[in-house]
C-alpha cells in the first residue's frame, strides 16, 4: 500500500493508495478520530450495487444513507436531510462521517460533516479515478445553487482518504475517460518535462503521482488564493464547454458536447490553453504538440466538437465563478502553468476558431 500525506500542519492527513485500501477503514479511524463511537457511512445507490459497501467494517455503530445520483441532488436539500438523518443516527461531535464514492458523494458528505455541529471529522473511500486523483483530496467540499455549480461550500479537509485501486476495474468507460482527462492535465503540473511516461506505470502508480502532485500543490496554498489555481488547467474552457452541454440536454438534443463528460472536456480545455498560450507568445508549437501527444496518449479525442459558436463560449467563460470578472486563464508559460488574468477576448476568439469553433 501507498501512502502521501498531505501536509497541512494539524489537519495533516494520508492519502492511502492501492488494491484492497477501503478495507484498512477501521484501523485509520482508531488512529485519526480514537474517541468516535458512531459512524454514517454516505453514499449512493450505485456504489452500493457495485459491492463497494461489502465488508467495510468500521468496528464501531455504523449505519449507512444513500444520496441520489444525479447532479440535481448536490444540493442544500441533500444537506439538510442528511444533517437530519445525523442526528436521527445520534451522531455526536466526536463521530464520525464515511463518504463511499465518486466526487459528488465526498462534496456532499464532506459539505454536511463541515456543517453539522459546526464541523465534524470524515473520511472518503474515492471509488472513481477522478475522484482518487482529484475530487476527493484537498477538502473542496460543497453543492451547486439553481444559479450554478458549487456555489455554496467550504474547505474542511478529510482526515484520511482511501484510493481503493480494485474500484476502477469496473469503471464505465465514460468514467474512466473521465479520470484521464484529469490525469492528463497532471502531467504538466509536475514541474518536470511532460512525458505519456506516466501512461506505462501501474495504475497504483499512476494514482500515487497524480495524488503526490496535488498534495504539494494543496500544502502550498489550501484555499486556492493563488498556486492551487493551477488545478483548473484546462477549466476554462471545459466549464465553457459542460454549460453549453447542459443547456443541449436541457433541450433534448444528445450531441457529442451534450455527452462530454467532465474530463473529456478538461482534455479539450487543456489543448485549447496550449494554444492559446502560443498565440499570446508564451509557448512554442513544440510545447503545444506535446500537448497534443499527451492527450492523445491517453487515449483521449483532441478536436472540438462541431456547431459551437466561439462568442458563445466566451459568454459562457465570462460567467465562470472562477473567472474574477474578467478572462482569466491558467496558461503554460516561461516558468511552467500559472493563472494570467485579463486576457484578450480577441486572441481568445482565434483560438477557438482556429480549433474550428464557428463564429
Ligand atoms: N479540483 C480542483 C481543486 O481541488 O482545487
Amino acid at each position: 500500500m501507498k501512502r502521501v500525506t498531505v501536509s497541512l500542519n494539524d489537519r495533516s492527513y494520508d492519502v492511502v493508495i492501492g488494491s484492497g485500501a477501503r478495507h484498512t477503514l477501521a484501523v485509520e479511524i482508531g488512529r485519526c478520530a480514537p474517541f468516535a463511537q458512531r459512524v454514517v457511512i454516505v453514499t449512493q445507490p450505485s456504489v452500493v450495487a457495485a459491492g463497494w459497501l461489502e465488508g467495510i467494517e468500521t468496528g464501531l455503530a455504523q449505519s449507512v444513507i444513500e444520496i441520489g445520483e444525479g447532479e440535481d441532488e448536490k444540493s442544500l436539500s441533500t444537506i439538510q436531510s442528511l444533517c437530519s438523518q445525523f442526528v436521527e443516527a445520534g451522531l455526536s461531535r466526536n463521530d464520525l462521517v464515511v463518504a463511499v464514492g465518486g466526487g459528488m458523494v465526498s462534496d456532499v458528505a464532506g459539505f454536511a460533516a463541515a456543517s453539522y455541529h459546526r464541523g465534524i471529522r470524515y473520511v472518503t473511500i474515492a471509488t472513481t479515478l477522478l475522484a482518487q486523483i482529484d475530487a476527493a483530496i484537498g477538502g473542496k467540499t460543497g453543492v451547486n445553487l439553481p444559479e450554478g455549480k458549487n456555489l455554496v461550500g467550504a474547505f474542511h479537509q478529510p482526515s484520511v482518504v482511501f484510493c481503493d485501486t480494485d474500484c476502477l476495474a469496473t469503471l464505465p468507460p465514460k468514467e474512466q475517460a473521465c479520470g484521464r482527462g484529469e490525469m492528463a492535465k497532471y502531467a504538466f503540473l509536475s514541474g518536470e518535462t511532460p512525458s505519456t511516461a506516466l501512461l506505462n506505470e501501474t495504475i497504483d502508480d499512476q494514482v500515487a503521482r497524480c495524488v503526490a502532485i496535488k498534495a504539494a500543490i494543496v500544502a502550498a496554498d489550501e484555499m486556492e488564493s493563488d498556486r492551487r489555481m493551477v488545478l483548473n488547467y484546462g477549466h476554462t474552457l471545459a466549464h465553457a464547454l459542460e454549460a453549453v452541454g447542459l443547456e443541449r440536454r436541457a433541450q433534448g438534443i444528445n450531441d457529442r458536447v451534450a455527452e462530454l463528460a467532465h474530463g473529456e472536456a478538461v482534455a479539450l480545455g487543456v489543448l485549447f490553453a496550449a494554444a492559446l498560450a502560443e498565440n499570446l507568445g508564451r509557448i512554442d508549437h513544440e510545447r503545444v504538440e506535446l500537448h497534443k501527444s499527451v492527450i492523445e496518449g491517453f487515449a483521449l479525442e483532441s478536436s472540438l466538437p462541431s456547431g459551437l459558436s466561439g462568442v458563445v463560449l466566451i459568454e459562457r467563460m465570462e460567467r465562470d465563478k472562477k473567472a474574477h470578472h474578467d478572462l482569466t486563464f491558467v496558461l503554460d508559460g516561461p516558468r511552467g502553468v500559472e493563472a494570467v488574468t485579463g486576457v484578450d477576448r480577441s486572441v481568445v476568439l482565434t483560438t477557438l476558431l482556429e480549433m474550428g469553433a464557428e463564429q
